[in-house]
């Protein structure tokens, strides 16, 4: 399987901060020294970033929300690609988490459940609908692209206090097989990065930083672990405790999806 340690140029869609920011910036020491774009809505933010960590003059930004009216999403991601025709590899880690207590509907606010499914999940969707067409016309040259999505541990088991979050997150699972047996055969490679509790600002809006910060995986050795199955190629690549999830209820499900990818297509063909 190719890997991204041959890329030439990476976006990071979500890298003002946490796991994003972590992941983009040693993205920046890969063999291949791609240009690494760093993206979120904090321009402050992406300001100082580039300013402090720039001695390569590899690292670049864009500002950009991805919750933007469609079509305004689809000409910014047009914008990039004409600006960074080497663009090969889009790693999408904006995210965020609310909590809602459906035992007391009253207090369920839907405006915010639909904010988060929307970050989240069709914001991803969106915008790798937007990014394809580029994507695909670079791995036809014969130069593999990738997508890296990224779900949680919590897309395999969930946490209740979380749900909706827990629901968009299996809901990039999903696709995140079913777009890495579709799209192969177009040489773009879809990448699950599947993060355990990791040490960022995601817990910050519920005021729970402090109390899950005694479990967390510090982002120096999640980084450190999520490098190395990028660098390997691995299929999918979780950490931490998400490693014996996926090994007790996924093992095997991208082989099964691909297995009846086969099946369908015979089918269809025939
Ligand atoms: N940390 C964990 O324990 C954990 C565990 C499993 C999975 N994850 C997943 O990992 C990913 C990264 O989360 P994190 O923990 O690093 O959280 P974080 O520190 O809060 O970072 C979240 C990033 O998402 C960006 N973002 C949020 N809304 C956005 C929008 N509308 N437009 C553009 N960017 C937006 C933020 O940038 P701006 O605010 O500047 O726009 C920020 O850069 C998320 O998908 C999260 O669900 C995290």
């Amino acid at each position: 399987m190719p890997s991204i340690s041959d890329s030439k140029c990476v976006l990071v869609v979500g890298s003002t901060a946490g796991i994003g920011r972590a992941l983009a910036l040693a993205m920046l020491d890969l063999p291949s020294q791609p240009t690494v774009i760093v993206c979120g809505r904090r321009k402050e933010r992406l300001d100082e970033l580039v300013a402090s960590n720039n001695a390569t003059g590899r690292l670049k930004s864009v500002t950009l929300d991805v919750l933007s009216e469609r079509n305004t999403l689809k000409s910014s991601i047009e914008d990039i690609v004409n600006t960074y025709s080497d663009l090969d590899a889009v790693l999408f880690s904006s995210g965020i988490q609310r909590a809602f207590d459906f035992t007391k509907p009253e207090t369920v606010d839907l405006d915010s459940i639909e904010c988060e499914l929307a970050t989240n999940y069709t914001s991803i969707v969106r915008m790798i609908t937007f990014f394809l067409p580029h994507l695909i016309k670079l791995g036809e040259q014969g130069r593999p692209t990738f997508l890296f999505t990224v779900s949680s541990g919590l897309s395999i088991v969930p946490s209740t206090g979380v749900a909706n979050y827990c629901a968009t997150k299996s809901a990039i699972h999903s696709l995140s097989i079913s777009l890495a047996v579709q799209l192969k055969e177009k040489n773009v490679h879809v990448v699950e990065i599947i993060p355990p509790l990791v040490e960022s600002e995601l817990h910050d809006f519920e005021g729970t930083t402090q109390r899950l910060s005694n479990s967390w995986l510090s982002l120096e050795e999640y980084t450190k672990v999520t490098m190395e199955g990028l660098v390997r190629g691995d299929p999918y690549v979780p950490a931490g405790l998400a490693v014996d999830l996926h090994k007790q209820f996924e093992e095997g499900k991208l082989e099964a999806a691909t297995k009846m990818h086969g099946h369908f297509k015979a089918m269809t063909q025939t």
